[in-house]
């Protein structure tokens, strides 16, 4: 036992519309039926489904997050949100520095650790990826390439409440491959460990998500791995019984 709960996330990307929400409603009455998870559940929709589907989840042991935010708390960059308007809106987390934000909108370490310091100015959580690519898997860099991207993304005041990690090996995301379960612990452990650098005796209770193809069939292999404490979910979230197949892994 880690005294860690862990946390079972999906991201569903640029997916769902209002008419989705069946499956929100159909994920919060499969948390409700059999033995209650120990794990927390959290689905992060695109931003024009956030209000909607925390009414909806209010009172219940689903949590509503959001994808990214802007830095900043308002003002002129049009077509942009804050992490105000998300938490406004019933968020209880954003994901930043996904690498398909990294890569698709040219976001530095830099910018993540600044879109990371105003989800914590919000007091949510703010989920903070980090993973390599083929290229630098292949060319032996992995490690010193993830431990890069923790030091660049973390920002002061990170700590075991409102920070968690998710470990996203680009090529595994979207691709139904994923990493070995040693190499997938590897990189746990020196995150782990990296955090402790970075933020001393809070790094024990920071949860550290694996994420990139992670599906029913495998999730419990990948959740059984020593500082593995749960998951993001891309394309396995957007079916009510995918995503709950995956959190009874935690019941
Ligand atoms: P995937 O995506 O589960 O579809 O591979 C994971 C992610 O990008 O968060």
């Amino acid at each position: 036992m880690t005294g860690r709960t862990p946390i079972v996330a999906g991201n569903w990307k640029m997916n769902g519309l209002k008419a989705s929400k069946g499956e929100i409603e159909a994920i919060i009455s499969g948390l409700g039926t059999g033995p209650a998870p120990r794990a927390e559940a959290l689905i992060c929709p695109p931003a024009t489904l956030v209000a909607g589907f925390a009414e909806i989840a209010s009172s219940s042991a689903l949590a509503i997050g959001a994808q990214d935010c802007h830095a900043r708390v308002s003002g002129a960059h049009t077509g942009d949100i804050s992490a105000q308007m998300l938490a406004d809106a019933g968020a209880s987390s954003i994901i930043v520095g996904h690498s398909e934000r990294r890569a698709d909108h040219g976001e530095s370490n830099e910018t993540v650790r600044a879109k990371a310091a105003a989800v914590l100015g919000e007091r949510l959580t703010a989920i903070i990826c980090v993973g390599e690519t083929e290229a630098e898997r292949k060319g032996g860099k992995t490690l010193e390439v993830v431990a890069g991207q923790l030091r660049g993304s973390l920002p002061e005041g990170a700590n075991a409440a409102n920070t968690v990690i998710a470990y996203e090996p680009v090529w595994a995301i979207g691709t139904g491959l994923t990493p070995t379960t040693g190499d997938v612990g590897e990189v746990h452990d020196m995150i782990r460990r990296e955090l402790e650098n970075l933020a001393g005796g809070e790094a024990a209770g920071m949860r550290i998500l694996y994420g990139g193809s992670v599906k029913p069939s495998n999730a419990a292999e990948l959740m059984a791995i020593d500082n593995v404490d749960g998951a993001l979910v891309g394309g396995a979230s957007l079916k009510a019984d995918d995503f709950l197949a995956i959190l009874s892994v935690y019941r």
